[in-house]
């Protein structure tokens, strides 16, 4: 088979049908309105036969003689149907840049469908919803057409049937022309892999319609007819019935937070077509978004087709679960990046209430590394050659979905540099419709300037309404909100928080800054859901992603970066997100409580709003409150605080809730808030002591005290055993660490650490003196927390004072003027405790592992939990189980329990920070039985930094000093 003809830019497909909205016309108004197939209507998904032919070159000429001896289904990737190679590339292209030509054994799958046509005088049409790459379709062995553009709709007129059998045949190639711009950061999939479909059509019928409406109530639908023009009636309803008209009194109008719909039922000759509509004007005023005259916040989050055993198939079922747990998540957008999802998914965020970021499916992020250094953007954003494949794409995503109130923008795509192309696209959608155009790519050329001639991120192009930035970092944001060049143009942040692994850290403060300035509207988080794949191993299966599958190049586990594992588990990011967004964000100056509604449209009292006070656990005081606060408004809350001598006296609240709703029961929790109130605390009682009994050698130093026995070496200044009833509860001598197991987020600063040998960190002592009296033994060690061939990062003290109490440690470090080092992962005790030590217990912030930049999910509160649990199964292992805040922690096998007071963090986990670090896989992590219970001073912030900025200066661990002091001690 011969398809050089079809590789050309300008072919943008062959006797396919002019883009229109999506609907599915039916032969009754009750059809119509349920959304229900009939006569008009036969869906081609199901087994097709199959033929997969490794290179081009194999296809017979004519299809039709084509041995399709296999079946697959329809939809799906053939990737994940065992055709083909599975493969994961960021931004690499998979082939060279031969552009538009591909090499001449690009592998072709090809399929074919047998079904009966009726005898009809209705003319019948076929929708392919996406298919990738490009494809040929044939009916009876005759050419139909042709078409590219993977996630787009694409319908051909079937104009040779027969009644009785016919046969489709479908080859679909794995590279095309289309595979320079659809070069998207996602795993590489081909074939069929949305709903085929047949409609059966009125000879003449509507074409297309465009419904424009105003928020006074008016709508027009603009109709285009293949055909003779007509009149079609229209008929309008709302929730109680049918409206007279066209003009909608008092309109309720389209937001996310009341996603109210009208519906219109179309009819046409014996047609009906059904679409449920909106009022929802987007406009830009002085700098800001805002949605029917109300400034918004993109509450967001980005959006890929993924699941890891169908891949870029979803299910309706499935795509209508992530938008109901975006909803659950206090979340109220979606960017589908990067290109259209399926329609329906368009149609359910217009009735769940999710503003919609509908972007084109255009990416040619290849170039960058093609051209090494050179702007890009003459290669094909600018090449007149790809205008009209650019302005295709624009137009069939725009098209498809013009009719969706929940689209606040039309986005041009990603990550392809920039060009006069985009301008056309931009041209196109202005000249059909209102809302903004974005795109982040504008500003793309001036990463090709040198630094100080850089023009400003506002001069962006004026083909955009909004700038838009990715992974902008917090001043620059700040910088942009107080928008001192005095641009007119909101500011977007497309994506920020790259949620890798465990992270992101900071969306807390990003939300600080969004809050602070109207033109600030929001942002998407990178991004909703891990992309794997699944591989069955019998037990239980577990999830690869690149270079596992022999792809090369791959971008390895840099899929792997959702808020929710591959089947939707969220990960810690979502409960981040979830925080930092939520609708009530409660507040405490100490005195008083106040209550911030943040949503744009929506009073507060949508909510049950509860409080009470707890003086160490204990509820001292609780209270409703009826205090209703408006959109975006402030209000203080009377409650009772009272004052209660204690450790820990916290008042709580927490919005729930008030009626069900399509994504949350009543009772569900969508906001809370912990502040302490300062207290009194109780005076604290230190037990009786009892003798201890030494014995003090060259290296180690042994003490007897309070029924346990404790060694210490005295040259690397830790507990080198600790027995108790003739039971050893160390595995191996502890051991100072300043290394961990590097999150995702650690990418970059890793590389730092390597070079300061930060893995062989431990205490080096260089002096020991040892006092002894009847009850107490005192074992002082000077030295340093150093890496081999490294000045000291720390000139140190270690002391342990042995009590029949326990052993109270404390460390003093001081960092030496010379040392450059710009952060340290950590600096903790490692206490490796032998089988059997399960039960965690602490006083401190949890359930769930928490960071100095990543907890506000957590609480502060007493937990019980298992170190089995306290594991967080990222698919690349990494550091995970720490705890901040904590005043106690104890680790027990149900008899025994060592136990640490004071101040510090801490980890009990069964591997250790090198394992973790050197398993790619989870499942591949070796059993071990031992606990790794780890007492840490503090540990550099998470970021975002695979991808955004490094941790805020403030969460970075750079101490100049250092004081470290806790109690251990065995129960
Ligand atoms: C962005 C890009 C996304 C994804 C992300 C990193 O630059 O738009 O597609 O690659 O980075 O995960
Ligand atoms: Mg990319």
């Amino acid at each position: 088979m011969d398809i050089k003809r079809f590789l050309s830019p300008e072919n943008i497909g062959e006797n396919r049908e002019a883009p229109r909205a999506y609907f599915i016309p039916r032969s009754s108004a009750r059809a119509a309105a349920a959304n229900e197939p009939d006569d008009r209507f036969e869906s081609l998904n199901g087994y097709w036969n199959f033929h997969y032919y490794e290179s081009v070159t194999e296809v017979p000429d004519d299809i039709i003689s084509a041995d399709c001896d296999s079946f697959i289904p329809v939809p799906a990737c053939i990737q994940c149907e065992g055709y083909g190679q599975k493969w994961y590339t960021n931004v690499n292209y998979q082939i060279p840049y031969l552009s538009p030509f591909v090499p001449l054994d690009t592998p072709v799958a090809v399929y074919k469908k047998k079904f009966t046509a009726k005898e009809t005088d209705k003319r019948t049409y076929i929708v392919f919803e996406g298919v990738c790459s490009m494809f040929l379709v044939y009916l009876n062995g005759e050419y139909v057409g042709m078409s590219k553009g993977a996630h787009l709709m694409h319908e051909f007129e079937l104009k040779g049937l027969t009644a009785g059998e016919n046969e489709l045949e479908v080859a679909v190639f794995t590279y095309s022309d289309a595979t320079y711009i659809e070069d998207q950061d996602f795993l590489r999939f081909n074939g069929i892999f949305r709903d085929v479909y047949l409609l059966f059509r009125d000879s003449e019928h509507i074409r297309d319609f465009f419904i424009h409406t105003s928020n006074d109530g008016s709508v027009f639908v603009d109709f285009d007819f293949d055909g003779a023009p007509a009149t079609p009636q229209v008929e309008i309803f709302d929730a109680d019935g049918k409206i007279d008209g066209m003009k909608v009194n008092s309109p309720h109008l389209w937001n996310a937070e009341d996603p109210y719909l009208y519906t219109m039922i179309i009819k046409c000759g014996d047609e009906y077509i059904c679409k449920k509509f909106g009022f929802c004007e987007v406009t830009v005023k002085d700098a800001v978004l805002l949605v029917n005259g109300t400034p918004i916040k993109i509450k967001g989050v980005n959006h890929h087709d993924t699941d890891a055993k169908t891949g870029w198939y979803m299910t309706d079922e499935q795509m209508r679960n992530d938008l109901i747990l975006m909803k659950q998540n206090n979340l109220n957008a979606v960017r589908f990046s990067h290109y259209p999802p399926h329609p329906k998914m368009i149609e359910m965020c217009d009735e769940l209430g999710l503003y919609v970021i509908d972007e084109c499916d255009l990416e040619a992020h290849g170039q960058e590394r093609v051209f090494r250094g050179e702007d890009p953007g003459f290669a094909l954003s600018g090449n007149p050659l790809w205008e009209k494949a650019y302005v295709d794409r624009m137009a069939r995503t725009f098209e498809r979905d013009k009719n969706s109130p929940s689209i606040i923008m039309w986005s041009l795509g990603n990550e392809s540099c920039f060009g006069e192309n985009h301008r056309k696209m931009s041209a196109y959608v202005k000249s059909r419709d209102s809302r903004p155009v974005h795109y982040e790519g504008t500003s793309a050329p001036r990463r090709y300037i040198p630094e100080d001639e850089r023009p400003s991120i506002e001069t962006e192009d004026a083909c955009v309404d909004v700038v838009s930035t990715m992974y902008w970092g917090f001043d620059g944001l700040d910088a942009a909100g107080k928008n001192e060049s005095g641009s007119t143009r909101p500011f977007f942040m497309c994506e920020y928080a790259h949620a890798m692994g465990i992270g992101a850290g900071s969306i807390e403060e990003y939300w600080e800054i969004m809050y602070k300035y109207p033109r600030l509207c929001g942002g998407c988080v990178w991004e909703w859901a891990d992309h794997a794949i699944f591989e069955d191993d019998g037990k239980g299966g577990h999830y690869l992603y690149g270079g596992d599958f022999g792809d090369t190049p791959n971008d390895s586990n840099f899929c792997v970066d959702g808020l929710n594992f591959p089947d939707r588990r969220p990960h810690l990011g979502l409960l981040s997100l979830k925080k930092a967004v939520e609708p009530i964000r409660f507040g405490f100056d100490g005195e008083k409580l106040t209550l911030t509604n943040t949503m744009d449209f929506t009073s507060s009292d949508v909510f049950d709003i509860k409080y009470r006070v707890r003086a160490d656990g204990n509820v001292i005081s609780s209270g409703e409150i009826h205090t209703c606060a408006a959109p975006r408004e402030t209000v203080a809350i009377v409650a009772d605080v009272p004052r209660v001598v204690c450790n820990h006296e916290f008042i709580e609240a927490e919005a729930t809730y008030k009626y069900d709703t399509p994504y949350a029961k009543a009772g569900d929790v969508c906001s809370f808030g912990q502040f302490e109130v300062k207290t009194e605390k109780p005076e604290k009682k230190s037990p009786e002591k009892t003798p201890v009994i030494v014995e003090d050698k060259d290296r180690y130093i042994a003490v007897y005290a309070g029924g346990v026995s404790y060694v210490f070496d005295k040259a690397l200044g830790v507990p080198m055993s600790i027995v108790k009833n003739g039971r050893s509860i160390l595995a191996k001598s502890g051991e100072w660490i300043m290394r961990r197991a590097p999150f995702d987020n650690d990418m970059y600063e890793k590389k730092i650490w390597n070079d300061y040998n930060i893995n062989t960190a431990r205490f080096y002592a260089i002096d020991c003196s040892v006092s002894v009296s009847d009850d107490e033994a005192t074992l002082s060690l000077t030295g340093a927390f150093a890496a081999r061939s490294q000045l000291p990062f720390y000139d140190a003290s270690v002391v342990y004072k042995i009590t029949s109490a326990g052993v109270d440690v404390s460390v003093h470090g001081e960092m030496p003027e010379k040392c450059k080092i710009r952060s340290i992962p950590r600096l903790a005790l490692m206490l490796t405790l032998v089988e059997g030590y399960e039960n965690v217990e602490y006083l401190g912030y949890g359930p769930y592992s928490c960071y100095s930049d990543f907890n506000n999910f957590a609480h502060f509160d007493s937990f019980k939990s298992t170190v089995t649990e306290e594991f967080v199964p990222e698919i690349k292992p990494q550091e995970c189980g720490n705890h901040i805040g904590c005043e106690y922690a104890s680790v027990s096998n149900g008899s025994t329990a060592l136990c640490v007071d004071g101040k510090f963090e801490f980890s009990a986990l069964h591997y250790d920070p090198d394992t973790l670090a050197g398993t790619a896989h989870v499942h591949e992590l070796p059993a071990d039985k031992k606990t790794y219970f780890i007492v840490g001073y503090k540990q550099h912030g998470v970021g975002s930094n695979s991808c955004g900025p490094r941790p805020l200066e403030k969460y970075c661990f750079n101490d100049k000093k250092i004081d470290f002091a806790f109690r251990i001690s065995v129960k």
